[in-house]
């Protein structure tokens, strides 16, 4: 039997949203999900901070969980340091790329929304995937580390504040066009997490999308054939343990992971 889990890797819980679909498409996988919480935020970081931090870091925790397969569930993290994360390490690793291929699919009005943090929604990658999959489409983006901030208090157990999302969203649709959006691509992991208030806030109605589904795919081609150990065990992974990250041991129950350890 193969013990060697895949790794989930995010600046926070955000790639919960990730490790929600892979479980669901391969419930015998044992899954070793990483939070950088010494790191978080990433939205806000240089291109030059998250190309140094997440290389480093993935290889540290490659040799210290021995995963068969890594997930870099965090799109800012994707965006830009995926090539040197695959330079570095010899091992599968899946990205998580804004999902503006399936969004230009589904919009009717030919106006997207790319809601991220500040770091992916300047990325030239962004740029290059609005030429290549919505090139008649008009693509709005807006970052927002708000929002990140937001989709943290949930799973910390914190009330839900319906103003602070508009508030947070309310860029996106202000801009020319903004009232055609009929797809808005969630570009953060953080946001699928709290996808019912997004709509809840949003001033007209749309319809969102994320690459969550796309990547549990991805994961399950990549491993297909391959043996697991008999029961799964999941865990979560912080780079600083304290009072905050134990306040997550419920919402972490919730996506299965029934323990949590430091670096
Ligand atoms: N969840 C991350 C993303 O998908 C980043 C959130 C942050 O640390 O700013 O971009």
């Amino acid at each position: 039997m193969d013990a060697r889990p895949i790794l989930l890797f995010d600046s926070g819980v955000g790639g919960l949203s990730v490790l929600g679909a892979v479980r669901d498409l391969l419930p015998q996988a044992g899954l070793t999900y990483v939070a950088d919480s010494a790191g978080f935020p990433y939205g806000t970081k240089s291109e030059a901070e998250i190309a140094a931090r997440v290389p480093a870091l993935l290889g540290r925790l490659a040799e210290r969980y021995d995963p068969r397969l890594i997930v870099i569930a965090c799109n800012t993290a994707s965006t830009i340091a995926l090539q040197h994360v695959r330079a570095a390490l010899d091992l599968p690793i899946v990205g998580t790329v804004p999902a503006i291929k399936p969004a230009a699919e589904m919009s009717k009005t030919r106006v997207i929304g790319v809601l991220g943090t500040d770091a992916t929604v300047r990325q030239p990658y962004v740029d290059d995937l609005a030429a290549r999959f919505a090139s008649d489409c008009v693509v709005l983006r807006h970052g927002s580390a708000a929002l990140v901030e937001l989709a943290e208090a949930k799973l910390h157990g914190e009330s839900i504040d319906l103003p602070a999302y508009r508030d947070a969203i309310a860029g996106l649709f202000a801009q020319p066009d903004g009232d055609r959006i009929d797809v808005v691509v969630n570009a953060c992991t953080h946001f699928p997490l709290v996808v019912e208030e997004l709509a809840a806030a949003a001033p007209h109605p749309v319809r969102f999308t994320d690459g969550a589904s796309g990547i549990a795919r991805r994961v399950a081609y990549l491993t297909r054939g391959q043996e697991w150990s008999g029961s799964p065990d999941h865990r979560a992974v912080f780079t600083r343990f304290g009072d905050a990250e134990r306040r997550l041991a419920p919402a972490l129950a919730r996506f299965g992971i029934p323990r949590s350890e430091s670096l």
